[in-house]
């Protein structure tokens, strides 16, 4: 099957890098979200992110122009009906996930595939809900979704081959390099991240160092790009703490918990850099500044 039409489900941080990424590899993209306002917000991440490609001279302006017309936005799900693949990057909890595609079955043709960028959600449970379980990933990109070159490619027992086949050679026209997993919430990539993450709150919590000081201590003494604090402002407060529940029901392993201070942080709306305070303060973006939060 030639793809050539894609749609993406949320205008999110990874939603808005999927159709960019998706459009820069000369597909079109449909992009919908639940109202004009956020599609306008993911359209400016969009642009500037498309403008800083530019300025490094990763894309010629006739790129970014030829990338920006192949991208097109809706508040109607009905306008994905027409697409090959459509790619669901909502928020982090099932019931949301699954309405989705729900919606999504039975409005799109039966040889559409559906592809999940969840990192936690069960891909076997998204897919038996739709009546296409052969045609259904899990399609998992990185923050941020133009720069980072992983992708985590996973197939259900129910997965075609074929399907799997097909979106490989998706992501690897994207640039992406994929790395194959099984159904597991977190991956490879959380199973490892997110236990890190929370160990960092908790090392800020019993006072081992303050918040620019354990994020220093990981960037230079580990070679980190980011400390882990930063990280967590970065990926969002509550999309952590959303994984972070979903692995622990899974594993019921400590490790997972979310500590109480991120449940606080969501309930407050701290949800990092996205809302413009998490365990740093972002009203001057080039200059964060630590939150006190004990
Ligand atoms: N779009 C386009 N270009 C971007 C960009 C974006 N969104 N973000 C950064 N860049 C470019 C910059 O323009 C810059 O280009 P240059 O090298 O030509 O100057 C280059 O990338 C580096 O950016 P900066 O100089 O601003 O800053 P850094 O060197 O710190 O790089 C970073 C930024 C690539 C984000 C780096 O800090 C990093 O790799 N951080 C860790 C990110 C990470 O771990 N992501 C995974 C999170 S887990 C996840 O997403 C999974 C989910 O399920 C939770």
């Amino acid at each position: 099957m030639a793809m050539g039409k894609i749609g993406v489900v949320g205008c999110g941080l990874m939603g808005s890098g999927i159709a960019q990424t998706a459009a820069q590899a000369g597909f079109a993209v449909t992009v919908r979200e639940v109202s004009a306002e956020l599609l306008e917000k993911g359209f400016r991440n969009i642009d500037k992110s498309l403008a800083r490609l530019v300025q490094r001279g990763t894309l010629s302006a006739e790129q970014r122009d030829a990338a920006r017309s192949r991208l097109r936005s809706t508040t109607k799900l009905e306008d994905l009906a027409d697409c090959d693949m459509v790619i669901e990057a909502v928020t982090e909890l099932l019931a949301v996930k699954k309405e989705v595609f729900q919606d999504l079955d039975a409005l799109c043709p039966p040889q559409t595939i559906f592809a999940s960028n969840t990192s936690s959600v069960s891909i076997t449970e998204m897919a038996v809900a739709t009546r296409r379980p052969e045609r259904f990933v899990g399609l998992h990109f990185f923050n941020p979704v133009p720069i980072m070159r992983l992708v985590e490619l996973i197939r259900t027992i129910a997965t075609d081959a074929k399907v799997y086949e097909e979106v490989a050679a998706f992501a690897a026209r994207l640039g992406k390099v994929a790395v194959h997993t099984s159904d597991r919430p977190g991956f490879i990539v959380n199973r490892l991240l997110v236990p890190y993450l929370l160990d960092a709150v908790r090392a800020l919590q019993e006072g081992v160092g303050s918040i620019p000081d354990i994020d220093q201590a990981m960037k230079l003494g580990c070679g980190h790009p980011m400390g882990p604090l930063t990280l967590l402002d970065f990926v969002g407060i509550d999309t952590t703490y959303y994984i972070a529940n979903i692995m622990f029901e899974e594993f019921k392993e400590p490790r997972f918990a979310p500590p109480p201070l991120l449940r606080r942080m969501v309930l407050a709306g701290w949800n990092g850099r996205k809302s413009g305070r998490g365990f740093y303060e972002y009203s001057d973006p080039e200059n964060p500044k630590p939150v006190s939060l004990l």
